[in-house]
């Protein structure tokens, strides 16, 4: 029994979203968290072993740890499914998500496990459902998400999102082509999100302009994806990316990651995510997306991917 799920970016309005403006965020198909549960021949019944060896983690389950966030979603999973593991079981957790990067890796191994254990109980799971569960996860992540990660995770989907309003998944007009660039450098989210909580605090209309100037570039954005206007989509990621420097959260690496994909073609680029490392997105022509793959790598990009919104 194996749930999956995909890693995630957001296209325009990360940090202006948790203070309410609108943000557009799409599913990255070409990385996904998957978890496993089988029944192991030997070991307690109703015991639960918990491997996740790509970060390191092996545990029994112990529905007491809820300050673990794997512990937490497997007991949030099997609560949901309103059984109790029987056998003795062994769930296993893989992604190919880097963690730390903008890539919703951890939305996304929550998302999973919820999956993996409804299946393996037969019991159903909405994706909304599964949204406010890894919602509760990510809040032991972040401490104050906007809920832009789990939402799109779980619904798989390009949405639209506001905070504390139901989902709204988009309608894509005409597909496009994102090249997404690790930049290698670790973006701890909590750690972002309090900076730009500092400086408001310091200039808050400075910081509250920014804010509605993004949300206005998220509106608009909205219109030509769905309009199928994609010639105004590059230059309002540019905008968004000029916004997100002026709040302070750029850094070099991205920056050099950035300037590289507009010489090699890209009709937009940003920071996609916290920011301060982590992945930036370039908006790119189908038949120019190896050239900015190279350029990217040439620029100090430790791993590239291509994904298609709207396909
Ligand atoms: O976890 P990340 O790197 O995808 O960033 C989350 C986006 C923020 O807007 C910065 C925070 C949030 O909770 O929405």
């Amino acid at each position: 029994m194996t749930g999956s799920a995909p890693g995630k970016a957001i296209l325009f309005g990360e940090h202006a979203v948790v203070y309410g403006q609108p943000a557009i965020a799409v599913p990255v198909q070409g990385v996904t968290a998957r978890a496993t549960i089988r029944r192991l021949s030997e070991g307690p019944p109703g015991s639960l072993r918990i491997e996740a060896p790509s970060i390191g983690f092996a545990a029994e389950f112990d529905e007491d740890r809820t300050d673990e966030p794997l512990q937490l979603a497997v007991k949030l999973a099997i609560r949901e499914s309103g059984s109790q593991p029987q056998a003795a079981l062994e769930l296993r957790i893989e992604s190919d998500i880097p963690v730390a990067s903008g890539l919703g890796s951890s939305a996304a191994v929550t998302v999973a496990i919820l999956r993996a254990v409804a299946e393996y109980f037969e019991a159903s799971l909405a994706p909304q459902r599964a949204a406010e569960l890894a919602y509760q996860v990510e809040q032991l992540h972040h401490g104050t998400p906007s809920g832009i990660d789990n939402s799109v995770i779980a619904l798989g989907q390009p949405i639209y999102f506001v905070r504390g309003q139901d989902l709204q998944p988009m309608r894509v007009a005409q597909p496009f082509l994102l090249v997404l660039a690790d930049s290698g450098k670790r973006s701890p989210t909590r750690e972002l999100v309090e900076a730009v909580r500092q400086r408001r605090s310091v200039d808050p209309e400075a910081m509250d302009a920014a804010f509605r100037s993004i949300g206005e570039i998220a509106d608009r954005a909205r219109t030509a994806i769905e309009g199928g206007g994609l010639e105004a989509l590059g230059p309002l990621m540019s905008a968004n990316q000029a916004l997100l420097q002026e709040i302070g959260v750029s850094s070099p690496e991205l920056e050099r990651l950035i300037a590289a994909a507009h010489e090699a073609g890209a009709s937009g680029a940003k920071l996609s995510g916290a920011g301060g490392g982590g992945i930036m997105i370039a908006l790119i022509d189908s038949d120019r997306s190896a050239s900015l793959e190279a350029a990217l790598q040439a620029a100090g990009a430790v791993r590239t991917i291509v994904t298609e919104v709207g396909r």
